[in-house]
C-alpha cells in the first residue's frame, strides 16, 4: 500500500546570489524539497499542490515520476479549489496519510505602519490556507493507512513567549495564530496526529527576500539550511511524530542553526 502526501510544490524564483551558492536546490522553495524527497522513494505517492500545477517546472518534474507526483490545482484558502483537490484524491487513491499545509507568506512592516490589506493577505495564506486545507482532508486523513497526520509549517517567528525582535510582526502574529489553530485541530481530532513544526532557517527565496527586507547582511543566508537538508529533518520528523495530547513547544528542524524546540 503506497504512502499518499499531499503538498505544496512551491517553485519560487532564485534570487541570483542563492542561485550560485546552492545550485541544487535553493532555486526552489521549501515545497519543492519536501515534494523532491518524497518522491526519491517508490512508495509514495504525492499530490503537489500548486497555483499554476500546468507549469512547465512542475509538468516536467511529475513527467519524470509518473507513477508518483500528481500536479493538483491549490491555492491557500480557496475552498472550492481544496474541495475539488480532496475530491480528485478521493477518486486517484481513496485516501491520504499525509498532508503538509506548507504555503507561507511573509512581509516585512512594523506594526504602525503595516497596510491592512497586507496584514489580511498574510492571514489568509498562514492561517486559513492550513485550516481550509484540514476542513477539505479530514476525512481522506481518516482513511490512511495508519493515523493519519495534518502538519502545519510554522515559524520560530511565531513564538510569543520567546518573540524575535524586528519588523515581522504580521508574520509572527500569522504563525502564532497557526500555531493555535493547529493545536484546537488536534484537541477536536484525537483520531489524528496534528501538529505545526518549523522547518528551521532555511535557504528558500522566501527566506532570502525576508532577511533583505528586515535588512539583514546578505551573509546571513551563508546560515540557512539547504533546502535538500531542511526537507529531510521535517520528513524525518513528520515520520517519527507521535500524539502529544497537549504540545507544549514547537518543534523547530535540527542541522540548522535554529535546531532545538521553542516555547509557543
Ligand atoms: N525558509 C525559512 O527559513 C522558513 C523558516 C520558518 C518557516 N518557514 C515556512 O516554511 C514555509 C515555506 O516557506 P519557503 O521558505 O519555502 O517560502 P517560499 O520560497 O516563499 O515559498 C512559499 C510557498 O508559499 C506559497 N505562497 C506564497 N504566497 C502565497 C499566496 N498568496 N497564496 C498561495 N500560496 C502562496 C508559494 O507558492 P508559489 O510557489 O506558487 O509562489 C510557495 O509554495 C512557509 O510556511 C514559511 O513560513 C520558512
Amino acid at each position: 500500500m503506497p504512502t499518499v502526501y499531499l503538498s505544496k510544490f512551491s517553485f519560487s524564483n532564485p534570487e541570483p546570489h542563492l542561485r550560485a551558492e546552492h545550485t541544487q536546490d535553493t532555486c526552489r522553495g521549501l515545497g519543492f524539497g519536501l515534494v523532491q524527497a518524497l518522491a526519491a522513494n517508490p512508495d509514495n505517492i504525492i499530490f503537489a499542490g500548486a497555483r499554476n500545477p500546468s507549469s512547465k517546472e512542475l509538468a516536467a518534474f511529475a513527467a519524470a515520476h509518473p507513477e508518483q507526483v500528481i500536479p493538483i490545482a491549490l491555492d491557500s484558502a480557496d475552498v472550492p479549489l481544496n474541495k475539488a483537490a480532496a475530491k480528485l484524491i478521493e477518486e486517484k487513491v481513496g485516501k491520504l496519510d499525509v498532508v503538509i499545509a506548507n504555503a507561507g507568506m511573509g512581509k516585512v512592516s512594523t506594526m504602525s505602519d503595516i497596510e491592512i490589506p497586507e496584514f489580511v493577505e498574510t492571514f489568509k495564506v498562514n492561517v486559513l490556507g492550513p485550516l481550509v486545507l484540514f476542513q477539505n482532508t479530514q476525512q481522506l486523513l481518516r482513511k490512511a493507512s495508519s493515523t493519519g497526520k495534518f502538519v502545519t509549517i510554522s515559524s520560530v517567528q511565531g513564538s510569543v513567549s520567546n518573540m524575535i525582535p524586528g519588523p515581522s510582526g504580521a508574520y509572527g502574529a500569522s504563525k502564532a495564530a497557526v500555531n493555535s489553530v493547529t493545536i484546537k485541530i488536534q484537541e477536536e481530532n484525537p483520531d489524528l496526529i496534528v501538529f505545526p513544526m518549523c522547518p528551521g532557517f532555511v535557504a528558500t527565496e522566501g527566506a532570502s527576500k525576508f532577511t533583505k527586507d528586515q535588512g539583514a547582511p546578505r551573509e546571513i543566508m551563508n546560515s540557512a539550511a539547504p533546502i535538500s537538508v531542511a526537507a529531510a529533518n521535517v520528513l524525518k520528523h513528520i515520520s517519527e511524530a507521535v500524539k502529544v495530547d497537549q504540545p507544549k513547544t514547537l518543534w523547530t528542524a535540527r542541522g540548522t542553526s535554529l535546531g532545538k524546540e521553542v516555547p509557543f
